[in-house]
């Protein structure tokens, strides 16, 4: 694509005039964001740049070990992996207000990334992978007045408190956008064709408490559903597609037994940037098939439901 060809080079030339030879510290999650704005700009300072990568314990199955060895090893990115899921799932412990979830994490994320980036000597600016549509779905909602619908961690404030300068090599881009630009970039298919993943992770996927048991099982859940989804072909017409664990157990029966388990919602949508989505939708077999598989596969859910909610009025996450 030749216009994120000139992109490309029009926002590295941008980032070298910005950053001269200081050094750059990049919250990395591994979502499409963070992974073209560091592959960004690896490609404009090199060296320069060292990511960070916080484990909340709020990952999905293997995630953490993926980014980091995808990054360290395919890419050569200098990556820290900081291990914090102790320090952030005992926070969350007792917690079950969404919004009171996401200030949490978001203010231990800060506590966090900047622990290891006070490590980073020398260290100047702080990139982040900020895409349009946090930008303005953080100001208003609908064109109504300006409401915060749910506030979405990032490093905000901490550029100020560490002495950084911002870097936002993405501000201007929409999610496909970031996704051409990543390609362009040479991160592998895999990589940019990856759902959305929110910052706060699981945490928003599990309404009401924490804990580590149903982490496990929404884990487990998760794992299953979207191989169901690659199986039958379906991951790339899918914007995004999650289990949540519901905050309730209802009564089973499975061989000769009764069981009492947690109930899940399946979740896929369609969208084109995330403001707004439909349900996506499954055939019936499909999702009979699904039900089936996590019910045997999983220890711990024993109902299964398919959340047909569109947004608005729904969220696509469920916190
Ligand atoms: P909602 O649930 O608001 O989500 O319809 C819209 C898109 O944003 C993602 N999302 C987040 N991404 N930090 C993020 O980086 C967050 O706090 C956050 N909350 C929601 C969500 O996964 C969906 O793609």
């Amino acid at each position: 694509d030749w216009t994120m060809g000139a992109y490309r080079e029009e926002a590295i030339r941008k980032i070298r005039e910005q950053v001269g030879d200081a050094k750059v510290i990049c919250a990395l999650s591994g979502g499409v964001d963070s992974s073209v704005a560091a592959a960004l700009l690896h490609e404009a300072v090199g060296d320069q740049l060292t990511c960070v990568f916080v484990d909340h314990g709020l990952l999905r199955l293997n995630e953490a070990d993926e980014v980091v060895a995808m990054f360290r090893d395919h890419m050569n990115l200098h990556v820290i992996h900081a291990q914090e899921q102790d320090l952030f799932l005992g926070e969350l412990e007792g917690v079950s207000d969404p919004e009171t979830k996401r200030k949490t994490i978001g203010r231990l994320f800060i506590d966090v990334f900047q622990k290891y980036a006070d490590q980073i000597e020398g260290a100047r600016f702080l990139a982040q992978g900020t895409l349009y549509p946090d930008v303005i779905e953080s100001v208003s909602f609908s064109g109504g007045p300006s409401v915060t619908i749910k506030s979405h961690h990032n490093v905000g404030g901490l550029p100020e408190k560490m002495g950084l300068k911002l870097v936002e090599p993405l501000r201007e881009l929409f999610k496909d956008e970031v996704r051409a630009l990543g390609h362009e970039l040479g991160l592998p298919a895999s990589f940019i064709g990856r759902h959305p993943f929110p910052g706060p992770g699981l945490a928003i996927r599990c309404p009401g408490e924490i804990t580590r048991e149903k982490l496990e099982i929404l884990r487990k859940a998760d794992a299953v559903y979207i191989d169901q989804i690659r199986k039958h072909g379906l991951y790339d017409e899918i914007w995004q597609a999650f289990v949540a664990i519901l905050p309730v157990r209802t009564v089973g029966v499975m061989g000769d037994g009764r069981t009492y388990d947690y109930a899940c919602a399946l979740r896929a949508v369609t969208s084109v940037d995330g403001m707004t989505a439909d349900y996506y939708p499954f055939t019936h077999d499909f999702l009979g098939e699904t039900a089936t598989r996590i019910i045997n596969e999983v220890k711990g859910i024993n109902r299964v439901t398919y959340d047909i909610t569109s947004k608005p009025p729904g969220t696509i996450e469920w916190e």
